[in-house]
């Protein structure tokens, strides 16, 4: 049995976990390996516990009676202001042993009626492009929106933003 609540600052080191952990194992091939292994659980938990602690943005957990946390959602305004929507799903993270029984959904439906209760009617989220994750958000109805190259470690990288107008139809 999977439950979807708030984060606490107690969850920040099992976030951290998820968000290094998923990173090395859904990047692999996206990329690059010396970037991936620099990748820091305790810098990461800082960035979490100041954001619980600073409340910037809204973080839920997926927590399992058996397992602890086992994904979670991040979000809050949208950042770019290229987009009609006002919302942003900032990450999504499920844990391989709980892909494919709802968890992901749950998470994108709590993240869609608290962004609706904060006033904000639509969302974005960013994917790095050939990141399967495309197919769920395309499934949950986002629609591609354009495209931003970045820089991850030595690698350019092209990310997709998948949009939704209308928060109320994830919000279900
Ligand atoms: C993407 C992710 C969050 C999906 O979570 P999940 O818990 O496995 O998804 P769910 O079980 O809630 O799936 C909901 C629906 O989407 C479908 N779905 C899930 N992943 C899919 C995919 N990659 N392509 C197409 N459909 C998909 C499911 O079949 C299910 O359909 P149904 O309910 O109509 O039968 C998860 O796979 C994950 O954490 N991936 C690795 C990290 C990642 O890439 N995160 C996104 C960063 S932008």
């Amino acid at each position: 049995m999977v439950t979807i609540r708030r984060a606490q600052r107690s969850d920040s080191s099992d976030i951290a976990r998820i968000h290094i952990d998923m990173w090395r194992l859904a990047y692999k091939e996206l990329l690059d390996a010396d970037f991936l292994r620099q990748l820091s659980y305790r810098r990461s938990q800082r960035q979490w516990e100041s954001m619980l602690q600073r409340h910037s943005g809204v973080l839920f957990v997926a927590e399992s009676s058996a397992d602890g946390v086992v994904g979670f959602a991040a979000g809050g305004p949208e950042r770019t202001r290229r987009f009609d929507v006002d919302g942003e799903l900032m990450a999504l993270y499920v844990l391989s042993s709980h892909h494919g029984s709802g968890v992901g959904r749950s998470l994108v439906r709590s993240m869609a009626r608290e962004l609706l209760e904060n006033g904000r009617t639509g969302m974005v989220v960013w994917v790095l492009r050939d990141n399967p994750a495309y197919g769920f958000y395309e499934h949950l109805g986002g629609t591609p929106a354009g495209e931003q190259e970045l820089e991850l470690g030595d690698r350019s990288v092209v990310e997709e933003a998948y949009v939704w107008g209308n928060l109320g139809m994830l919000a279900g």
